[in-house]
Protein backbone atom coordinates (compact mmCIF):
# COMPACT_ATOMS: atom_id res chain seq x y z
CA UNK A 1 0.00 0.00 0.00
CA UNK A 2 1.33 3.25 -0.71
CA UNK A 3 1.05 6.76 1.14
CA UNK A 4 -1.91 7.84 -1.05
CA UNK A 5 -3.65 4.69 -0.89
CA UNK A 6 -3.36 4.30 3.39
CA UNK A 7 -4.22 7.89 3.47
CA UNK A 8 -7.38 7.34 1.68
CA UNK A 9 -8.72 4.19 3.81
CA UNK A 10 -7.62 6.55 7.05
CA UNK A 11 -10.50 9.50 6.04
CA UNK A 12 -13.35 7.49 7.82
CA UNK A 13 -11.50 7.67 11.26
CA UNK A 14 -9.12 10.92 11.10
CA UNK A 15 -9.47 14.41 10.31
CA UNK A 16 -5.73 14.91 9.50
CA UNK A 17 -5.41 11.30 7.07
CA UNK A 18 -2.32 12.04 5.16
CA UNK A 19 -0.21 13.03 8.52
CA UNK A 20 -2.07 10.00 10.03
CA UNK A 21 -0.56 8.00 7.17
CA UNK A 22 2.99 9.53 6.75
CA UNK A 23 3.12 8.55 10.59
CA UNK A 24 2.21 4.95 10.31
CA UNK A 25 4.99 4.44 7.42
CA UNK A 26 7.18 6.10 9.53
CA UNK A 27 7.03 4.37 12.65
CA UNK A 28 5.68 0.83 11.34
CA UNK A 29 6.61 0.39 7.67
CA UNK A 30 6.71 -3.54 8.14
CA UNK A 31 3.08 -3.42 9.83
CA UNK A 32 1.12 -1.68 7.82
CA UNK A 33 -1.89 -3.78 7.58
CA UNK A 34 -1.95 -4.40 11.75
CA UNK A 35 -1.76 -0.48 12.41
CA UNK A 36 -4.72 0.15 9.49
CA UNK A 37 -6.80 -1.52 11.76
CA UNK A 38 -5.95 -0.40 15.16
CA UNK A 39 -6.57 2.55 13.32
CA UNK A 40 -9.38 1.90 11.78
CA UNK A 41 -10.71 0.42 15.11
CA UNK A 42 -9.96 4.10 16.30
CA UNK A 43 -6.67 4.00 18.15
CA UNK A 44 -5.39 7.49 18.33
CA UNK A 45 -2.16 7.94 16.27
CA UNK A 46 -0.10 8.35 19.03
CA UNK A 47 -1.25 5.49 20.83
CA UNK A 48 -0.15 3.44 18.13
CA UNK A 49 3.46 5.18 17.40
CA UNK A 50 3.71 5.26 21.35
CA UNK A 51 4.92 9.14 21.30
CA UNK A 52 3.03 12.25 21.49
CA UNK A 53 4.22 16.03 21.24
CA UNK A 54 3.90 18.23 24.09
CA UNK A 55 4.82 21.71 24.35
CA UNK A 56 8.51 21.26 23.45
CA UNK A 57 9.02 17.49 23.62
CA UNK A 58 8.22 14.33 22.66
CA UNK A 59 6.24 11.87 25.52
CA UNK A 60 5.80 8.31 26.01
CA UNK A 61 2.38 7.11 25.73
CA UNK A 62 0.48 4.18 26.02
CA UNK A 63 -2.91 3.07 27.49
CA UNK A 64 -2.48 4.02 30.97
CA UNK A 65 -1.91 7.25 30.14
CA UNK A 66 -4.18 10.57 29.12
CA UNK A 67 -3.17 11.64 25.83
CA UNK A 68 -1.53 15.07 26.16
CA UNK A 69 -3.75 17.68 25.01
CA UNK A 70 -2.62 20.99 22.93
CA UNK A 71 -4.92 22.46 25.30
CA UNK A 72 -3.36 21.85 28.13
CA UNK A 73 -0.41 23.75 26.97
CA UNK A 74 -2.32 26.63 28.20
CA UNK A 75 -1.30 25.34 31.86
CA UNK A 76 2.09 25.84 30.62
CA UNK A 77 1.57 29.11 29.01
CA UNK A 78 -0.22 30.36 31.65
CA UNK A 79 2.49 29.57 34.59
CA UNK A 80 5.50 31.34 32.36
CA UNK A 81 3.38 34.73 32.33
CA UNK A 82 2.89 34.52 36.14
CA UNK A 83 6.34 33.08 36.99
CA UNK A 84 8.44 34.99 34.27
CA UNK A 85 11.85 34.61 35.89
CA UNK A 86 12.82 31.51 35.02
CA UNK A 87 16.17 31.09 36.93
CA UNK A 88 14.45 30.90 40.17
CA UNK A 89 14.77 27.43 42.17
CA UNK A 90 11.12 27.19 42.39
CA UNK A 91 9.57 23.72 43.68
CA UNK A 92 7.06 22.59 41.51
CA UNK A 93 3.85 20.37 41.87
CA UNK A 94 1.62 18.77 39.38
CA UNK A 95 -1.11 16.42 41.14
CA UNK A 96 -2.37 13.96 39.05
CA UNK A 97 0.48 13.85 36.66
CA UNK A 98 -0.20 11.17 34.32
CA UNK A 99 2.42 11.02 30.90
CA UNK A 100 4.23 14.03 33.45
CA UNK A 101 4.26 16.21 30.36
CA UNK A 102 3.00 19.35 32.33
CA UNK A 103 5.57 18.76 34.85
CA UNK A 104 8.61 17.49 32.72
CA UNK A 105 7.58 20.95 30.52
CA UNK A 106 7.72 22.93 33.20
CA UNK A 107 10.78 21.82 34.61
CA UNK A 108 12.50 22.34 31.30
CA UNK A 109 11.19 25.86 31.31
CA UNK A 110 12.74 26.45 34.75
CA UNK A 111 16.43 25.09 34.91
CA UNK A 112 16.41 25.65 38.69
CA UNK A 113 13.29 24.01 39.18
CA UNK A 114 12.64 20.92 40.99
CA UNK A 115 9.42 18.66 40.73
CA UNK A 116 6.98 16.16 41.83
CA UNK A 117 4.19 14.55 39.85
CA UNK A 118 1.90 12.20 41.77
CA UNK A 119 -0.71 9.99 40.84
CA UNK A 120 -3.12 7.50 41.94
CA UNK A 121 -2.05 4.87 38.95
CA UNK A 122 1.55 2.86 39.64
CA UNK A 123 0.90 2.35 35.78
CA UNK A 124 0.91 5.57 34.78
CA UNK A 125 3.56 6.65 37.10
CA UNK A 126 5.30 4.20 35.13
CA UNK A 127 5.07 5.65 32.10
CA UNK A 128 5.97 9.51 33.69
CA UNK A 129 9.25 7.55 34.71
CA UNK A 130 10.49 6.71 31.04
CA UNK A 131 9.39 10.52 30.46
CA UNK A 132 11.57 11.89 33.12
CA UNK A 133 14.91 11.39 31.71
CA UNK A 134 17.49 13.30 33.69
CA UNK A 135 14.95 15.87 34.92
CA UNK A 136 14.78 17.13 38.79
CA UNK A 137 11.70 15.29 39.66
CA UNK A 138 10.25 12.95 42.01
CA UNK A 139 7.37 11.01 41.28
CA UNK A 140 4.63 9.54 44.33
CA UNK A 141 1.92 7.36 44.25
CA UNK A 142 -0.87 9.20 46.08
CA UNK A 143 -4.41 9.27 45.95
CA UNK A 144 -6.47 13.14 46.66
CA UNK A 145 -9.20 11.50 47.79
CA UNK A 146 -7.36 10.78 51.06
CA UNK A 147 -7.56 13.82 53.03
CA UNK A 148 -3.79 13.20 54.00
CA UNK A 149 -2.44 12.70 51.00
CA UNK A 150 0.26 15.61 50.28
CA UNK A 151 0.61 16.09 54.02
CA UNK A 152 4.96 15.14 53.76
CA UNK A 153 5.00 16.90 50.67
CA UNK A 154 6.14 20.66 51.97
CA UNK A 155 5.01 23.79 50.31
CA UNK A 156 5.46 24.69 46.95
CA UNK A 157 5.83 27.78 44.73
CA UNK A 158 3.85 26.53 41.99
CA UNK A 159 1.07 24.22 41.55
CA UNK A 160 -0.25 22.22 38.77
CA UNK A 161 -3.20 20.09 38.27
CA UNK A 162 -5.03 18.68 35.18
CA UNK A 163 -7.54 16.00 37.36
CA UNK A 164 -10.29 14.38 35.59
CA UNK A 165 -12.94 16.27 35.20
CA UNK A 166 -15.73 14.85 32.75
CA UNK A 167 -18.78 14.21 34.16
CA UNK A 168 -19.61 10.11 34.46
CA UNK A 169 -22.88 10.22 31.86
CA UNK A 170 -20.70 12.01 29.38
CA UNK A 171 -17.78 9.57 29.13
CA UNK A 172 -20.06 7.44 26.62
CA UNK A 173 -20.69 10.52 24.16
CA UNK A 174 -16.94 11.05 23.71
CA UNK A 175 -15.65 9.99 20.53
CA UNK A 176 -14.11 6.27 20.69
CA UNK A 177 -10.55 7.72 20.12
CA UNK A 178 -11.10 9.40 23.47
CA UNK A 179 -13.31 6.73 25.60
CA UNK A 180 -12.14 3.60 24.92
CA UNK A 181 -8.07 4.65 24.68
CA UNK A 182 -7.74 7.30 27.58
CA UNK A 183 -7.62 5.84 30.74
CA UNK A 184 -11.06 6.44 32.42
CA UNK A 185 -9.41 7.37 36.21
CA UNK A 186 -8.10 10.18 33.77
CA UNK A 187 -11.04 10.99 32.61
CA UNK A 188 -14.28 10.02 35.07
CA UNK A 189 -14.93 13.56 37.68
CA UNK A 190 -18.09 11.88 38.86
CA UNK A 191 -21.47 12.59 38.44
CA UNK A 192 -21.34 16.72 38.08
CA UNK A 193 -17.37 15.87 37.12
CA UNK A 194 -16.36 18.10 39.91
CA UNK A 195 -14.97 15.19 42.33
CA UNK A 196 -11.25 16.02 41.60
CA UNK A 197 -11.47 19.90 42.20
CA UNK A 198 -13.46 19.01 45.83
CA UNK A 199 -10.97 17.18 47.21
CA UNK A 200 -8.02 19.10 46.00
CA UNK A 201 -9.97 22.46 47.00
CA UNK A 202 -9.88 21.11 50.78
CA UNK A 203 -6.61 20.01 50.88
CA UNK A 204 -4.30 21.73 48.27
CA UNK A 205 -4.46 25.21 50.53
CA UNK A 206 -1.68 24.23 52.38
CA UNK A 207 0.57 22.76 50.10
CA UNK A 208 1.47 26.12 48.45
CA UNK A 209 3.48 28.80 50.06
CA UNK A 210 1.77 32.05 50.55
CA UNK A 211 1.51 34.21 47.18
CA UNK A 212 1.91 31.40 45.37
CA UNK A 213 -0.24 30.72 42.52
CA UNK A 214 -2.58 27.45 41.24
CA UNK A 215 -3.40 26.90 37.65
CA UNK A 216 -5.99 24.24 37.47
CA UNK A 217 -7.01 22.91 33.93
CA UNK A 218 -10.83 22.43 33.71
CA UNK A 219 -13.55 21.44 31.12
CA UNK A 220 -16.41 23.27 29.35
CA UNK A 221 -18.52 25.10 31.10
CA UNK A 222 -17.23 24.36 34.97
CA UNK A 223 -15.22 27.52 35.44
CA UNK A 224 -17.79 29.00 37.70
CA UNK A 225 -18.47 26.21 39.88
CA UNK A 226 -14.77 25.37 40.45
CA UNK A 227 -13.80 28.97 41.09
CA UNK A 228 -16.11 28.94 43.39
CA UNK A 229 -15.06 25.76 44.90
CA UNK A 230 -11.31 27.43 45.29
CA UNK A 231 -12.69 31.03 46.75
CA UNK A 232 -12.12 29.98 50.58
CA UNK A 233 -8.76 29.77 50.39
CA UNK A 234 -7.66 31.11 47.14
CA UNK A 235 -8.08 34.42 45.63
CA UNK A 236 -9.57 34.11 41.62
CA UNK A 237 -6.70 35.84 39.54
CA UNK A 238 -7.33 34.96 35.85
CA UNK A 239 -9.32 32.50 33.63
CA UNK A 240 -7.77 31.84 30.29
CA UNK A 241 -9.29 30.45 27.38
CA UNK A 242 -7.87 27.69 24.89
CA UNK A 243 -6.82 27.72 21.69
CA UNK A 244 -10.99 26.79 20.83
CA UNK A 245 -11.69 29.95 22.82
CA UNK A 246 -13.53 27.75 25.94
CA UNK A 247 -12.74 28.98 29.21
CA UNK A 248 -9.44 25.74 30.30
CA UNK A 249 -6.74 27.42 32.50
CA UNK A 250 -8.33 28.92 36.45
CA UNK A 251 -5.07 31.01 37.76
CA UNK A 252 -5.58 31.13 41.52
CA UNK A 253 -3.69 32.47 44.31
CA UNK A 254 -3.09 31.72 48.05
CA UNK A 255 -3.02 35.18 49.82
CA UNK A 256 0.17 36.01 51.81
C1 LIG B 1 -6.70 14.25 32.95
S1 LIG B 1 -5.35 13.21 33.42
C2 LIG B 1 -4.01 14.38 33.29
C3 LIG B 1 -2.67 13.79 32.96
C4 LIG B 1 -1.58 14.81 32.65
N1 LIG B 1 -1.35 15.67 33.80
C5 LIG B 1 -1.96 15.65 31.44
O1 LIG B 1 -2.28 16.82 31.63
O2 LIG B 1 -1.95 15.12 30.31
C6 LIG B 1 -5.63 13.04 35.16
C7 LIG B 1 -4.65 12.21 35.92
O3 LIG B 1 -5.06 12.19 37.29
C8 LIG B 1 -4.88 10.91 37.82
N2 LIG B 1 -5.84 10.73 38.92
C9 LIG B 1 -7.18 10.49 38.83
N3 LIG B 1 -7.72 10.37 40.05
C10 LIG B 1 -6.69 10.54 40.93
C11 LIG B 1 -6.61 10.49 42.36
N4 LIG B 1 -7.69 10.28 43.12
N5 LIG B 1 -5.40 10.70 42.95
C12 LIG B 1 -4.29 10.92 42.19
N6 LIG B 1 -4.31 10.95 40.83
C13 LIG B 1 -5.50 10.77 40.21
C14 LIG B 1 -5.14 9.97 36.65
O4 LIG B 1 -4.53 8.70 36.87
C15 LIG B 1 -4.55 10.76 35.48
O5 LIG B 1 -3.20 10.40 35.27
Amino acid sequence: MNLKELAERLKTVSDTPLLDARLLMKYHPERIDDVLQRRLNHEPISKIIGSRGFWKSDFVVNKDVLDPRSDSEKVIEAVLQYYPDQSQPYRILDIGTGSGCLLFSLLDEYQMAKGIGVDCSAKALAVAEQNRHSRSAELVKRDFMNPDWGKDLGQFDIVVSNPPYIPTKDIETLSPDVRNYDPIMALDGGVDGLNAYRALASGVGSLLKPGSYLFLEIGIGQADDVRSLFLNVFRHIDTIRDFGGIERVLVFQKPV
